[in-house]
């Protein structure tokens, strides 16, 4: 479980199969304020199942520039349709996306049991986040150095998110800036409507020994009151982030296993 400010440590995220053992996982998130978390390795060799993807995810997928990207966009959104199908009580074909005006997806019909979800990717990994109740936003970013921090916080970053990135020790400052990113742009998506809140509007903690946390910063933007922020260690190099309205959720976080998942080291937490 993941609350406030503990980072997940997805190493001792159980491994779960598709199958019953999904069904259950998924079965178990209660209606009220919990989340779950998959995270999905997208290297290995199993070859994507393309004939379980739609028209739009197919051409997506072939427009990729690189074997690889096509390779990584297809086996994630084939574990989004099966974790999608698994939570909504439905089939891993039958998924059906709708997309909001600033492009959030969600699913075109209600399905049988009610889910909401996010989804983010960077490198070899995936995460995503479901929930029953309420958007979530989840943000995967991987820890490239930047040559100029300071002009990208600039151009992004609200004043007070700037002074505090200044203050970190030097050699915490890019775990800084990226703590930061994760969490304005889990944000982002879970309101859905892209840049439409000014970056500036908001500030977010960002020193390592601080919990995650929202600040307004200009209260006539607020897209509602109340925001939980939840700091993620998706795997070595990249940081992660989750967003959801309300108050602190119960989050769970779980492995994928299957295609598009290394099958290695999982064994000892397999359920
Ligand atoms: C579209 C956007 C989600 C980009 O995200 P990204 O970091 O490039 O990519 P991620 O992997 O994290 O997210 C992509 C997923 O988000 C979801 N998504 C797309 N638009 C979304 C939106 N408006 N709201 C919520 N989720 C959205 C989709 O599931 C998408 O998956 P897909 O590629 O399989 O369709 C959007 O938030 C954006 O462009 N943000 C601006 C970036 C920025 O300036 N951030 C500043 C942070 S300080």
């Amino acid at each position: 479980m993941i609350t406030g400010h503990h980072p997940a440590v997805t190493e001792s995220w159980p491994v779960v199969a598709r199958g019953d053992s999904l069904d259950r996982v998924a079965e178990s998130l209660p209606a009220a304020g919990a989340a779950h978390l998959w995270l999905l390795d997208l290297t290995g060799d199993p070859e994507p199942d393309m004939a379980l993807l739609d028209a739009d995810e197919r051409t997506r997928s072939a427009a990729a520039a690189s074997a690889r990207g096509r390779r990584r966009f297809a086996l994630r959104r084939q574990a989004l349709r099966h974790l999608l199908a698994a939570y909504g009580g439905l089939t891993a074909a039958d998924v059906a996306y709708a997309v909001g005006p600033w492009g959030r997806p969600r699913l075109a019909a209600a399905p049988p049991r009610p889910v909401r979800f996010n989804a983010s990717h960077a490198g070899d990994w995936g995460l995503v986040a479901l929930t029953r109740d309420r958007d979530p936003g989840v943000d995967l970013e991987a820890l490239v150095p930047h040559d100029d921090l300071d002009a990208v916080a600039r151009r992004y970053f609200a004043d007070r998110e700037r002074a505090d990135l200044a203050a970190l020790a030097p050699a915490d400052r890019l775990a800084g800036f990226y703590r930061a990113w994760t969490r304005k742009e889990a944000l982002i998506k879970a309101w859905g409507e892209g840049l439409s809140h000014p970056l500036d509007a908001f500030a977010v903690s960002l020193a390592a020994g601080e919990p995650p946390r929202l600040r307004w910063l200009d209260h006539g933007r607020r897209p509602g009151d109340g925001w939980a922020l939840a700091h993620l260690d998706p795997a070595p190099g990249y940081v992660g982030a989750l967003a959801l309205p309300g108050a602190a959720p119960a989050v769970s976080g779980f492995r994928l296993a299957g295609p598009g998942v290394r099958q290695s080291s999982y064994d000892q937490n397999a359920i």
